[in-house]
Parts: C-alpha cells; structure tokens; sequence
C-alpha cells in the first residue's frame, strides 16, 4: 500500500499543513495572510502572536520535513521500486517542502521554505545543519533581521553540503548537494521581497 507515489502525496500533505496561519486563527481570530509580513511562517507569527506561538509553528514545521526523511531513510519502509532510501529520503523531503511552500490550503501562497527545509536537511545532513544553524544564529544576533539570517543559512547548507565531507576526505553526496542548492535557490525566490527591502535598508529589526 505504502508506495513510493503514496509517499511523496503524503510528504506533500503533511507539508502543507499551514501551522501558522492555524496558530494565528485559534490564538487571534485572525488571517496571517493579513499581519505583519503577510508571510505564513514562525517568524511573522512571532511578530503578531509572540514566542509561545511562535515556537510550537516552527518545530511544527520543522518536524513536517524532518519526518518524512528520517522515515523514508530509516528502512522501516517497505522498498520502493528499485530507488535508494537516499533517493527516496531526498523526493520525500523536497515533496513536504513543496507542500509548505505551494500549500492548498492557503490557495498555495505557502511559507518561504526555511523551517521546513531545515527539517529536511537536518535529518539529511546534521553536520550541515549545524553549520547552517551557527551561520543563522550569528546572522540573526548580528543583524536582527530574520530575512537575512535565513538567506546566510541557505548560502551556507549548498557550500557545507560540498566542503564538510572534503575536509574529512571524503566524497559529497553529490544528489543531496544537488537538491540542497535547489531548496537553498528556492528560498532565495521566495524571499524576493525580503532581499529588496534589505537592500533599500527598509528591512524591520524582528527585535
Ligand atoms: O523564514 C522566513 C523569514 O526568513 C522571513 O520572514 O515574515 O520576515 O518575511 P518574514
């Protein structure tokens, strides 16, 4: 029953379950869509609802696509056709990102990707996560700006994809290199907006 293409559905659903805007709706009565940045994630949650809200969204979505991956590369799943748990890890983990950016639920104006795709590479790669997690918190004590630490930390995971392994010698896993560049191009698109203010300096300290 569990097939590889019920896997990837399921990946995707559980992505795009739109914990944010369900955290303002029952905390506030109101529409994320309408507050602050307008962006459905923990950052403009913490905005308009504080850290107690704030948090829950972020491991929320986080866990959304840390699962999927740890699942699919634990081996506790039945063998899909003939691909790799690598690959299979990788489809499902891209998938539940893809859920979160383009969810159906928010007539797939979804999130920017950042704390899904950290759960993603998380269980993928921890070494890379804690570097991107390092570069990020340095940024956003730095800086205050969330924007801006999220885009350091999405420079960072394709370039620690590639040179962590080679400074202990060892080859990269050149399909997670791969998709970790596209997730990171990804949440360069999605941060347009940001990248412009930031630019203009008109990007508000988060605190
Ligand atoms: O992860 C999203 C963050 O980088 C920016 O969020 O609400 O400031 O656009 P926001």
């Amino acid at each position: 029953f569990l097939s590889f293409p019920v896997l990837l559905l399921a990946s995707f659903l559980a992505g795009s379950i739109p914990s944010a805007w369900i955290a303002v709706r029952l905390l506030k009565g109101q529409n994320i869509s309408e507050l602050g940045s307008g962006n459905p994630g923990a950052t403009n949650v913490f905005r308009v609802a504080g850290w107690k809200a704030a948090l829950p969204v972020f491991l929320v979505d986080f866990m959304k696509g840390f699962l999927p991956v740890f699942l699919a590369s634990s081996g506790m799943l039945p063998r899909f056709w003939n691909l790799s748990s690598s690959t299979v890890a990788l489809a499902a983990g891209t998938a539940s990102v893809l859920g979160h950016v383009f969810s159906p639920w928010m007539r797939f104006r979804g999130g920017k990707g950042v704390a899904t795709g950290a759960g993603m590479f998380t269980a993928l790669s921890p070494p890379s996560a804690i570097v991107c997690a390092l570069v990020f918190s340095a940024v956003l004590g730095l800086s205050r700006r969330m924007s801006l630490a999220s885009l350091s930390a999405a420079v960072a995971l394709p370039v620690s994809l590639f040179v962590l392994p080679r400074m202990l010698g060892e080859t990269p896993d050149y399909a997670v290199f791969v998709f970790g560049s596209a997730i990171s191009l990804g949440v360069f698109l999605r941060h347009r907006g940001n990248i412009s203010k930031l630019i203009q300096g008109l990007e508000a300290p988060l605190f």
